[in-house]
């Protein structure tokens, strides 16, 4: 019998077709695309977004020259933000009103201009004072719900090709992630302002509450954000620690009058109460959207490094870090101000009251850097204390 030849065999057996040059080209700007799109993602800092859009726009469309600008509402003109291929004194100086310049146009028309050669195309040819550093340019509008908030330019193909159609549509496509994406980050610093005000109110509505200590949550906030630069914590937890240690006694709320304001010390069933601050504190924010990345200081601004703290006897690196740097800068500004129930302590004393609890109730690694930081502050105010160093 004849053996038939099975119609699979030959796809199986047959070479995958060598991908043509358009197609691979496209491959290459699909994957381009989607790295940029992960880090935009990621990175922290605005001029970090900005040099990643121009650099993915440069990268994806092959170009020597890329620019971003935008608009800015104080001074109604469109800035560059970020740059490549550009002298920077260009960059400097470079500012257009709606209108003015190629982008100007792209920013007040809110369509992209294309362009192969702009000394033989009459819409620029000496119509404009802007000097031009390319001889064919793409600019498309970076627009978000329909408002235009900056323009996007490539300039000078690497391959000295026209650019395409196709060109102009993937750098739309950029532009209008890079449109979200600003945008976005716009919105999250308006929520994180509001959010911040927020706190500020709560640590304000404490000090109201108990004006002998006033100003101590701003202080240890502020002590806290510096001891952690020190330790080289990065910037986000610097500031996820000053805005803790702004509310980090928020609990107080929930204590009596009579426990909270009374004159003198406290016994044994009032501590008992007061101790309870770190959980009402948190359970309070943690049910607030925003607010419950505060949970770990707020809860455990009272444990002890070696455990014989409140409210849960956590010891040494199970106590977060956050909360190990709050509680020196804490005990510090308790001792250095004014308590009706006790005496003030001078900076030196509490200076060596803080040493002497290293590895007991302190991290010694949150105390060493504590003491430097402090001894030198205190030197600068306090020359007569020089022999604290
Ligand atoms: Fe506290």
């Amino acid at each position: 019998m004849k053996k038939t030849k099975s119609p699979h065999r030959d796809v199986i057996h047959d070479r995958i077709p060598a991908t043509d040059s358009r197609f691979s080209e496209l491959i290459k700007v699909i994957e381009g695309l989607h790295d940029y799109n992960v880090l935009t993602y990621t990175v922290n800092r605005d001029q970090e977004l900005y040099d990643l859009i121009v650099k993915k726009a440069t990268d994806v469309m092959n170009t020597h020259i890329g620019s971003l600008m935008l608009f800015d509402d104080k001074t109604m003109k469109l800035k560059i933000v970020a740059a490549r291929g550009l002298p920077k004194k260009v960059i400097d100086i470079t500012y257009l009103k709606p209108g003015e310049g190629i982008a100007g146009k792209v920013f007040q028309n809110r369509k992209a201009i294309f362009c192969e050669d702009i000394e033989s195309d009459d819409r620029f040819k000496r119509k404009s004072r802007v000097k031009y550093y390319s001889k064919s340019f793409v600019a498309v509008p970076l627009k978000v719900k329909g408002r235009v908030v900056g323009v996007l330019n490539v300039n000078n193909r690497k391959s000295h090709e026209p650019f395409t159609a196709e060109g102009m549509k993937i750098l739309t496509l950029i532009a209008d992630e890079a449109a979200m994406t600003i945008e976005n980050r716009r919105l999250l610093r308006r929520i994180e302002k509001a959010y911040m005000d927020t706190v500020a109110t709560l640590a304000k509505v404490l000090d109201e509450r108990m004006p002998s200590t006033m100003g101590h949550s701003l202080r240890v906030a502020d002590i806290a954000c510096a001891l952690a630069k020190r330790m080289g914590l990065p910037e986000d937890r610097l500031q996820l620690i000053k805005r803790a240690a702004l509310i980090h006694d928020i609990g107080k709320i929930g204590i009596p009058d009579s426990v909270l304001l009374k004159p003198r010390a406290l016994n044994a069933v009032e501590r008992k109460i007061i101790q309870n601050h770190p959980r009402i504190g948190s359970e309070f924010v943690d049910k607030v959207e925003f607010f419950n990345i505060f949970v770990p200081i707020i809860a455990f601004h009272h444990e002890w490094f070696n455990g014989a703290g409140y409210p849960m006897g956590l010891k040494g690196a199970q106590i977060p870090i956050g909360a190990r740097i709050v509680a020196v800068c804490d005990a510090w500004d308790a001792m250095i101000s004014k308590r009706a129930y006790r005496d003030t302590l001078t900076p030196h004393e509490a200076l060596e009251e803080i040493s002497r609890c290293s590895g007991t109730q302190f991290d010694p690694e949150v105390v060493k850097e504590f003491l430097k930081m402090t001894r030198s502050r205190v030197r600068k105010t306090q020359p007569s204390l020089r022999r604290l160093a």
